[in-house]
């Protein structure tokens, strides 16, 4: 077996190596002067079960994987399995209007081709695996968030919305504390409403989590509300942390006392890694 890393997931795929005690292909990649990416595989994975670890996000990433799965496949890799951290186009899971596409589906459907397992993190919605047309399987990092977060005292998690409650509930019985959610309404893709709710945050530390934080305005929202309600500190944690524009500032300015993500898609916020929850499914 050969762990492979994309260039969006060079860390993960070094943490998954090590875990798993399998070699890290030694890969080059580059860009032309066109911006045309470039990857050669220095291994000999001729035989071998290859593991390609690369978040599809942003799009450029996409292409990235695409040719590393064939870059495996003309290598000779005997099974090619696709671990993707964060699977980006993910929220576009249906058509919610006519003439649009089912972008997670199609997405999925191209990976596909060269895959013979997929395994994924905290997908949007769970039935998007079943868009792929090979096996694939998901698994969550709330467990690894809720370790992190019981290192800082929380009184109270909450999901921003109901349907992120069974998330919040099983992380509650690993950090030993309440559990509630938000009401949330989505008015359009920068605008959410949460309506206000009595929640027993006074003098608490209360963290929220959800599984992407994009433009922050569920979180932000989310902690004026808490606020309101005399929250002490309030953590908020996230699977996928994309901090899309001035999200950060956003969070900072509702009064965010923590802004903790995974490392699914990188960034200065990823304090928790999400390599621990992948292993076991690649095994
Ligand atoms: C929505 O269903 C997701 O779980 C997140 O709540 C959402 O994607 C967060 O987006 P934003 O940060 O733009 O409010």
């Amino acid at each position: 077996m050969y762990i492979i890393g994309g260039t969006a997931s060079d860390k993960i795929a070094k943490d998954i190596s090590i875990r798993l005690d399998v070699p890290l292909a030694e890969t080059i990649s580059k860009r032309f002067p066109d911006d045309e990416f470039y990857v050669r595989i220095n291994d000999d994975i001729s035989g071998e079960h290859a593991v390609i670890v690369q978040t599809t996000y942003p799009d450029h990433n996409i292409i990235e994987l695409f040719i590393l799965q064939n870059a495996a496949k003309e290598a000779g890799a005997k099974k090619i399995t696709i671990v993707i951290p964060y699977f980006g186009y993910a929220r576009q899971d249906t058509k919610f209007k006519d003439g649009e596409p089912i972008s997670a589906k199609a997405l999925a459907e191209l990976i596909s081709i060269n895959a013979d397992k997929v395994i994924t993190v905290d997908p949007h919605k769970e039935y998007i695996i079943d868009f792929f047309k090979t096996s694939a399987v998901s698994c969550s990092a709330i467990s690894e968030i809720a370790k992190y977060l019981k290192e800082k005292d929380i009184d109270m998690i909450l999901a921003p919305d109901k349907g992120a409650i069974n998330r919040v509930k099983k992380a509650s019985r690993i950090i030993g504390c309440d559990f509630d959610y938000m009401e949330k309404t989505r008015i359009n893709g920068e605008t959410i409403e949460i309506k206000p709710k009595k929640l027993n945050a006074k003098n608490k530390n209360v963290a929220i989590v959800d599984d992407i934080i994009s433009t922050g305005g569920t979180m932000a929202k989310s902690i004026q509300e808490l606020k309101k309600n005399g929250a002490k500190n309030v953590f908020v944690a996230c699977t996928h942390g994309l901090f899309a524009g001035d999200a950060i500032k956003k969070l900072n300015s509702a009064g965010c006392d923590e802004i903790i993500s995974t490392d699914s898609v990188q960034n200065k916020f990823s304090k928790v890694k999400i390599a621990p929850c992948i292993t076991p499914l690649i095994k």
